[in-house]
């Protein structure tokens, strides 16, 4: 197979913990790539020779951002409710239903046309893996053909029927209709299985019901929990060992205990407290108490329309606690691991080749430089985008 040797990399994140220093980083590193993998990872004095060679000029090299948590499937605008928060209005999930109305009279080819930009979107600003939710849709037939649309742009796809009830039912039958018949149309087309656990959406009970039926056809649970308000959903999901749990704004202490205690990964979203004017979640108390933190966007068109993890990681950094040395990790190794997977978010032998190439000499730029499109060059599995 065809070797591709990038060398004269100013600084190479690895995220490799068998790397001493920070972030597993390699000064004047070099990589060689083999197919879509990783095959060598060192100094570049100490490169092997390769079919190509490519040299950055000093450029920083990190693996591909991985994205945990979005909701690509829907159609229309809420940008006046966007300029309404702005003028003092509050944030609530009712807000939902205007994209789930404009979701359900969207063709199919419209709502993939959508999924595609918005990923060609994600991929500039380096994401080279994406998780996309359903949860736009909310009827049988629509909760499936999310799930579809956004089986084309990638595995990690996630079951989000409970994401609001919708107007003429009852909370009670919604349940039912998720647990049973939803379930069923949307399984095929799911690896994960998620609820919106909050004061006007579902409740604890609620939500351990859906991914109990959901581990029930072998999809695993995530949770949106402790957006809005304290609530049951953070320590749910540590008391059922879920991977992560999403958004934790608003932490008791023992939550955050819960969190440690789990190992859950808490995902903190850090786009939507820019968007919604909320405080934001505290990631240094987290990462105090040896919680794992990842970082994610949460691109959706009400709470956070961002594509952006450059911009999280900005913000996390400027608004969280976070140093650049943290917030890199959560936005990569950390965001994989909350997708529970080991092939993607690090720069190792063996690893899929997915990497951001900066215009700047280290990943600090990121957070030192925002706004600036810093990402030059985005490869997936080997390949230049
Ligand atoms: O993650 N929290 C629930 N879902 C989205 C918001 C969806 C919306 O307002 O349309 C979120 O913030
Ligand atoms: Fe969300």
């Amino acid at each position: 197979m065809a070797t591709t040797l990038i060398t004269n990399i100013g600084e190479l994140v690895t995220n490799d913990p068998a790397r001493e220093g920070v972030l597993g980083a390699i000064a004047d590193g070099a990589l060689v790539l083999e197919g879509a993998l990783v095959a060598w990872v060192g100094a570049a004095a100490d490169a092997p020779d390769a079919d190509e060679r490519i040299d950055l000029g000093g450029r920083a090299v990190l693996p591909g951002f991985v994205d945990s948590h979005s909701h690509l499937v829907f159609a229309g605008d809420r940008a006046p409710e966007f300029a309404a928060r702005m003028a003092g209005e509050s944030y609530a999930a009712g807000g939902i239903r205007t994209t789930v109305a404009a979701t359900r009279a969207a063709s199919d080819e419209q709502l993939t046309s959508q999924v595609a930009r918005l990923v060609a979107e994600m991929r500039r600003q380096g994401t080279t893996t994406v998780e996309i939710k359903s949860g736009y849709g909310l009827t049988v037939l629509d909760e499936a053909r999310s799930l579809a649309v956004a089986r084309q742009f990638t595995e990690e796809t996630t079951f989000l029927g409970a994401h609001v009830v919708p107007d003429g039912t009852t909370p009670e039958a919604y349940v039912d209709l998720v647990t049973g018949p939803m379930l069923a149309a949307a399984a095929p087309y799911a690896r994960w299985v998620d609820v919106f656990c909050e004061r006007g959406a579902f409740d604890g009970d609620q939500a351990r019901a859906v991914l109990a039926a959901g581990a029930s056809v072998g999809l695993r649970g995530r949770l949106h929990a402790n957006q809005l308000g304290p609530g049951p959903g953070v320590r749910l999901a540590a008391e059922l060992g879920l991977t992560a749990v999403d958004h934790c704004t608003y932490l008791e202490p023992a939550d955050v205990d819960a969190l440690r205690d789990s190992g859950t990964i808490a995902t903190l979203l850090p786009g939507v407290e820019f968007s919604t004017r909320q405080p934001y979640p505290d990631a240094r108390r987290l990462l105090d108490a040896g919680v794992r933190v990842a970082l994610a966007s949460d691109c959706n068109p009400g709470s956070c329309f961002t594509r952006s993890l450059p911009f999280c990681i900005a913000l996390a950094v400027r608004e969280m606690g976070m140093t650049p040395a943290a917030a890199v990790p959560a936005a990569t190794a950390m965001g994989a691991a909350a997708l529970d997977r080991s092939d993607v978010g690090g720069l190792v032998p063996g690893m899929r080749a997915d990497l951001v190439v900066l215009d700047a000499p280290s990943h600090v730029h990121l957070a030192y430089r925002p706004g600036v499109p810093l990402v030059a060059g985005v490869w997936v599995a080997g390949r230049p985008m």
